[in-house]
Order: structure tokens, then sequence, then C-alpha cells
């Protein structure tokens, strides 16, 4: 027997695999709405479980592929699910599911540009189309496919101190007069704190501007907060929009960020990861109107657009900027391309090896084409004001207001908006029951509330219907 038959399996045994791989996954998209939404959660029995897979003995190759399915059913959380309301995780599109397995098939490498001249032609057409989308001006866009919306708000963060506070690249904050400083709000996505830790740059960079009662930066507070930290030697570099808060659907007033960013030299990132999805509706558009002002903007795709996960993108309106970043000499990396119009993917952003993550936004785009989207968009929100509907029907207090569907809420007797413990008491009730997922939060720092978010675009009103019925179980 060749060693490696256990790695690429006989043709037949090939053919059995496909079969089998095609059966559980067409029996998971028609079934996944007859499933509990939510596992048990025992890590110790499936340790135990998973203790005993010692690898000792091969075990046969549809009966792994059946094995893991049956795993995966049983214990994730389904986010195809009808009745999950959840963190953005969408049902993938169907040629998102085909793209992965042609990328894990093909293993496209993108690190540098001539082992994968389509695949990374591939992802610079999408950068250029989404960032036409987003309104930048088609002759400086530039951009590079991350992991996800993590990635890209890191690469903003170290492409905002490479541009603004350029000695930072050779010497680190140490080769700073002051501490570099930017802008956030409680509600916009942690990762930017993370990326201020492990940039090192520290969490002391960060300022916290406080919200308005919509859950919006205050413009006021953000340029008085400029000012003071300027007069106390710190050195102001960065705002952070969100457009599309992940608690409420809050835009930041882009446009009236974007005159202060401008004045006061700032880089102005928009994470739009989420609501990036609202440039793709002529009628939701105006929502995030200002984001094209943006100095770079994360949008992921494995978001609003629906592909698996994770497929994230920076955009941004400095066609160098990523190089300036980025760039890095070595002997080792193919020397393929030389003299030819290509920037090298591993020269050009975080990530070194990587898969073809654009491929399954490709191929959802080329199948939906924007029609599909804009209808998918559309009817999302369409979904999300229905339940807001529902919901003030049903005597719940809506505390959010957003043409995104996403929608806070809490019970028309809670007065007390730091009680986060009887909100958690519900959510917990309608995680438990396995009926519906729905999560809990507190906006502006300070209110605690239900979320709900439309994440599907198959979503319909009796779906909405019957998760009013759970809540209000
Ligand atoms: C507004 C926003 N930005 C960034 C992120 C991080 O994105 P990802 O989880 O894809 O890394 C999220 C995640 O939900 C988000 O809601």
């Amino acid at each position: 027997m060749p060693t490696s038959e256990g790695l690429e399996l006989s043709a037949e045994k090939r053919d059995a695999v496909w079969r089998e791989l095609v059966r559980v996954i067409e029996g998971y998209i028609a079934d996944v709405d007859s499933l509990r939404v939510t596992p048990p959660l025992d890590p110790d029995a499936l340790r135990k479980e998973l203790a005993a897979k010692s690898f000792a003995t091969p075990m046969d190759a549809v009966e792994a592929v059946r094995y893991a399915a049956d795993s995966l059913t049983n214990s994730q959380v389904h986010t195809p699910h009808a009745m999950y309301y959840g963190l953005f995780n969408p049902a993938p599109t169907f040629m998102g599911i085909a793209a992965d397995a042609l990328v894990a098939a093909f293993n496209p490498q993108l690190a540098a540009w001539s082992h994968s001249p389509f695949a990374a032609e591939v992802e610079r057409h999408l950068i250029q189309q989404f960032g036409i989308r987003f309104g930048l001006s088609a002759d400086s866009i530039d951009g590079t496919f991350c992991s996800g919306g993590a990635e890209a708000n890191h690469t903003a963060l170290l492409t905002a101190l490479t541009d603004k506070l350029p000695a930072y690249q050779e010497a680190g904050t140490a080769g700073l007069p002051g501490q570099p400083t930017l802008y956030i709000t409680a509600d916009s996505h942690d990762s930017v704190r993370k990326a201020a830790r492990v940039s090192g740059i520290g969490k002391r960079a960060i300022r916290v501007v406080p919200t308005d009662a919509r859950y919006r930066m205050d413009l006021v507070a953000l340029s008085r907060m400029i000012q003071s930290d300027r007069e106390e030697g710190k050195i102001p570099f960065l705002v952070v929009a969100t457009a599309g808060t992940t608690g409420s659907g809050a835009v930041d007033p882009l446009h009236e960020i974007a005159d202060i960013a401008w004045t006061e030299g700032l880089w102005f990132h928009v994470d739009a990861a989420w609501g990036g999805g609202a440039a793709f509706s002529p009628t939701l558009r105006k929502a995030i109107a200002g984001v094209e002002r943006a100095d770079s903007i994360t949008f992921d795709a494995h978001k609003w657009l629906s592909v698996p996960m994770g497929a994230g993108v920076y955009i941004t309106r400095h066609p160098k900027i990523l190089t300036r970043t980025f760039e890095t000499v070595n002997p080792y990396m193919p020397r393929d391309a030389s003299g030819l119009d290509i920037v090298d993917p591993f020269s050009h952003s975080l990530q070194w090896s990587r898969r073809a993550i654009g491929m399954k936004v490709f191929l959802s785009m080329l199948v939906a084409g924007w029609d599909g989207y804009r209808e998918a968009i559309e009817h999302q929100a369409a979904m999300g004001a229905y339940l807001r509907e529902r919901l003030a029907d049903a005597g719940w207090r809506v505390l959010n207001d957003t043409p995104m569907p996403l929608v806070c809420f809490v019970p028309a007797n809670h007065t007390d908006p730091s009680d986060r413990a009887s909100i958690d008491a519900i959510v917990q009730r309608v995680v438990r029951s396995g009926d519906a997922w729905v999560s809990s939060t507190v906006l502006g720092g300070k209110q605690a509330a239900i979320r709900a978010c439309i994440t599907k675009y198959r979503t319909q009103k009796a779906d909405v219907d019957r998760l009013v019925e759970v809540l209000g179980a």
C-alpha cells in the first residue's frame, strides 16, 4: 500500500467521499431549520469523545466525513437557521460554498502574484468594484482581502500610523515625540482596541468619544478631545467611525467626522464591516453617505454579502499606502513576475501565505449579480422593519433607530438601563430553549438591550412572527 493512500485516496474512494459530502451538505441545507438552533454546551463530553480519536487506527474516509458532519450538526449554533438572529453571521451563498471547495482543491497560493495570477487579479477586480460602489475615485482605489473585519481594522490602524507618523515604521513608538492617539466610541468594534494593543501603541492610545441619543459619535466631544489631547502633547492620528455598529446598527455622522478628520489632519477610517452592504442598494446607500470620503474602509463580505467565513476587505483611496506599510524585500520569494505591473500580496498585507479569499465573493457576485444582492439586502432591511413593528406591537420598547435590519429592545417595564441581568435572563431563556438565537448588549456603554439582527437573505415574515412568539413565551 503506498504510504500516501490515506492522503490522496483512490478514485473510487474519492467518488464515495464526494457523494457523502454532497449528501450531508444538501441534507444540511434542506433540514437546518428543523434542528435546534443552539447546541448543548458541554466541553468535558466533547473532550472525552475526542480523546478517543487517537489517530492510531485509520478511519474510513466516508465514515470520517459523516462523523464530522454529524458532530457539527449536534454541536454548533446553526447560524444558517431561520431562527438565528445573530451577530452578522450569514447563511452562506451556495456559490460561496462551491468556491471554497474549488479553492481548497486548486489551493492557489496568494502570497506571490505569479503563483496565482487569476486569483490575485480576481481580488484586485473585486476591490476596485467595491471601492467604486463605496464612491471612491476609480483611479486611486487599492486594498487587500483579509481574514475578516478585525484584520481589516488592524490594517487600517497600521496604514494610518505609517501615513501620519512615518517614524513609527523604523523606531516604533519610541521614535515618536508623544502618545499616538486615536478616537472611537464605546460602540466601535473591539478589534480596534485589540489592534492598538498588539501594534504596540497600547490601550492608552484609545480615546472613547461619547455618543448621542442615537448611539452615534458626538462631534463636539470629538473636536474638544482632539484639542485637549494636543495640548497634553499627545499625537492624534486616526478617527474610526462605524457605519453599522455591531450593537445597534448605528451609523456615525460620516460627513461631519470626515470634516473634522480632514481639518485636523487625521486618518479617517470607516468600519463598514456589516453596514457596508448598504452600498449595494440605492435606497439604503444614503444611510452611509460620507463613506466615500474615508481614507480607508473595512468591509466584510462574510457579513451582509453572505459568503462563507472568512472574507474581509480593506479598501483605501491611497494607492501606495499598503506597500509603504507592508513592503518586504527578501531573497526567497518568486521573481517570476519582475518587471510586470503587479503587486505581490505578501508585500501588500498582513498575511503571507494565504488562500484565495476573494473567490467565494467572485463566484457569488458572478451568479447573483448586483441586482441579486440589491434584492437580498433590501429584503433583509424590509424584514428588519417588520421585526421592529412586530416587537412594538407586542409591547417591547425598541431602543435603536437604523434603516439596517438590526433591532435593540427591552420589555416596556425595563426602566433601569444598567439592569443587564434581567435582559440576560430573557436571552438565556430563548437561547436555552433551542428555538431561536438572540443576544444581549450594552448600547453606548450604558443601556442594556436585547439584540436581534436579520442575518439571512431567506428570512420571511413567518420567521419573524415566530421569533416574536418565542420572545414572548
Ligand atoms: C462593526 C464590526 N467591525 C469589525 C468586526 C470584526 O469582524 P470579523 O469578526 O470579521 O473579524 C465586526 C464583527 O462583527 C463588526 O461588527
